[in-house]
């Protein structure tokens, strides 16, 4: 089984502002991403788990409260052709203070892929607006809220889309299951 550790964690909004674990993949800033990273890749690629194609069963006992990891497969869905055929998928584990916050439940999972146009969200500064599609400009500029909800941009009102997957926890082991 594929295993999440620590090298795969980005950053964390357990604190009052989140805080980016390695600087060479930082959260995005103000700026919404890093200049080299492009519209079609999230910030902090370099540190994503890759996992295959297809179902897959994923160790993700090391993601503590309030962090955030993301794992990334190959998908031949059109939903992922403006990232280039790579499903980026986002896993976020909610402290209690957000849960209470944004309701749901502890572990979020969703697309990287803003409902807009399909370009790849990134993961900001700011935690009550913790995702914003890479496409700043123009009409685009989608920001979303804890929930995943779509507050601001091309996408208000629109939620980030989740893969089919469960989390379940059996001993000391939690197990994200991906169809
Ligand atoms: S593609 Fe994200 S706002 Fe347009």
């Amino acid at each position: 089984m594929p295993t999440l550790t620590r090298r795969h964690v980005l950053g964390s909004f357990a604190a009052a502002g989140a805080v980016a674990l390695c600087p060479a993949t930082a959260f995005a800033s103000v700026e919404w991403k890093s200049p080299q990273v492009g519209d079609t890749m999230p910030v902090g690629e370099d540190q994503l788990l890759e996992i295959g194609e297809g179902p897959v069963s994923v160790d993700i006992t090391a993601l503590m409260p309030g962090e955030v990891a993301v794992l990334r497969r190959p998908s031949a869905d059109a939903a992922y052709l403006n990232t280039g055929g790579l499903q980026n998928i986002a896993l976020h584990r909610r402290t209690d203070a957000q849960m209470a916050d944004a309701g749901g439940d502890e572990y979020y999972v969703f697309n990287m892929v803003c409902p807009h146009r399909g370009f790849a969200i990134s993961l900001t500064t700011d935690p009550a607006r913790p995702f914003a599609c890479n496409k700043q400009g123009g009409r685009h500029g989608s920001v979303f809220n804890a929930a995943g909800m779509g507050i601001e941009g091309a996408s208000q009102g629109d939620p980030l889309t989740q893969p089919a997957h469960s989390v379940t926890a059996a001993g000391d082991t939690v197990t994200l299951t991906l169809s």
